[in-house]
């Protein structure tokens, strides 16, 4: 906080009912106006006006993406502590609070459910989908350039669908594992590594928000285009940071910011690509330090980045860097 000023700011905009609710179910993801107003029950120019004050006080941070715009917990700038306290201060027991909650449950699994829905029908012509954007081959040349010849243990290919990043990666690492959250792609994914013969690759079940997967246990973290489809970002490079072991290193390859609407009805996307600064602050806030180097395939009309950390601090000091 750098003044009483801004701290004054910070407390007014806070210091009302809804802008309560609405900080509290901020801090558990990104939210579109729409989703706010489905959960608080209340008109769109009033949630609009609570919002913007909240924004403008620093407490929310504001992601304007094409025709939606997703609202988050402040994690940069002068409020952010405040809006944290705020968040921790409220109240476990308070009726009103987790009536919020349940019905964020309600849009979270309407969401899910139409990913999942997506997923299961796309399962089967997913190798086919994948490489519509963008030339599959050139970026899996540049992902194995990127990886180059450091010898890797244990990778984690998060979100892999069909298993295709794991089975690329297979002749160099000792041993891969993908994880993934729909029944449909992990059963395209099983069948594909059957057939390729590679032993030490597998998939298992699991969500990128909460992986079964070790504290402090993987060499190598691979998020290929998997992003794009996550209402918390944040969520989950901080997730991928709890598994890598000191020195890991993660590569998220994905979309830069675009504007083509179309990938949200036609291919079931959530967000519209990153920025650079946007990936580097969820690396930030979970611990890891970005490479100053981008590597890109400029398309036309969507780009495909490789955005690259790795993990600084042992799972002690990444735990004080968060509380901090
Ligand atoms: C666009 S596909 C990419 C698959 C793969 N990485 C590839 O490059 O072909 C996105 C994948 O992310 C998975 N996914 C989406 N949300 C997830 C979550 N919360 N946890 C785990 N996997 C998830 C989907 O089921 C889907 O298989």
């Amino acid at each position: 906080m750098q003044n009483l000023d801004t701290l004054l700011v910070g407390l007014r905009a806070a210091g009302e009912h809804t802008r309560l609710r609405i900080l509290a179910l901020c801090a558990r993801g990104e939210l579109s106006v729409s989703e706010l107003v489905q959960i608080l029950g209340q008109s769109q120019p009033r949630v609009s006006r609570h919002l913007k004050l909240m924004v403008d006080a620093g407490l929310l941070e504001r992601i304007p993406e094409g025709a939606q715009v997703f609202f988050r917990l402040a994690d940069h700038g002068a409020a952010t502590q405040l809006a944290r306290s705020l968040v921790e201060l409220m109240p476990d027991a308070d009726t009103g609070l987790n009536r919020d909650f349940s019905r964020l449950e309600q849009v979270r699994d309407v969401r899910a459910k139409k990913a999942q829905d997506y997923f299961h029908t796309v399962a089967e012509s997913w190798d086919s989908i994948r490489s519509l954007y963008v030339s599959q081959q050139q970026v899996e040349e540049k992902l194995l350039t990127i990886i180059g010849d450091q010898p890797v243990r244990e990778l984690l290919d998060i979100g892999t669908g069909t298993g295709r990043i794991l089975e690329i990666l297979a002749p160099h690492v000792a041993r891969g594992e993908g994880i993934d959250l729909s029944k449909g792609m992990l059963a395209v994914a099983r069948s594909n590594i059957e057939s390729s013969g590679l032993t030490n690759i597998h998939v298992r079940k699991g969500n990128m928000y909460n992986l079964p997967v070790e504290d402090s246990s993987v060499d190598l973290v691979v998020v290929h285009m998997v992003l794009h489809y996550s209402d918390d970002p944040q969520e989950a490079i901080r997730e991928a940071a709890r598994v890598m072991r000191p020195k890991g290193r993660v590569i998220v390859i994905d979309f830069a910011a675009h504007s083509e609407e179309k990938l949200r009805s036609e291919f079931n996307h959530h967000r519209l690509g990153y920025s650079d600064s946007e990936i580097r602050q969820c690396f930030k806030t979970a611990g890891l330090t970005a490479s100053t180097k981008i590597e890109q395939l400029v398309g036309e009309p969507l780009t495909v980045k490789f955005w690259q950390a790795r993990r600084r601090e042992n799972i002690h000091q990444l735990k004080s860097v968060q509380a901090s």
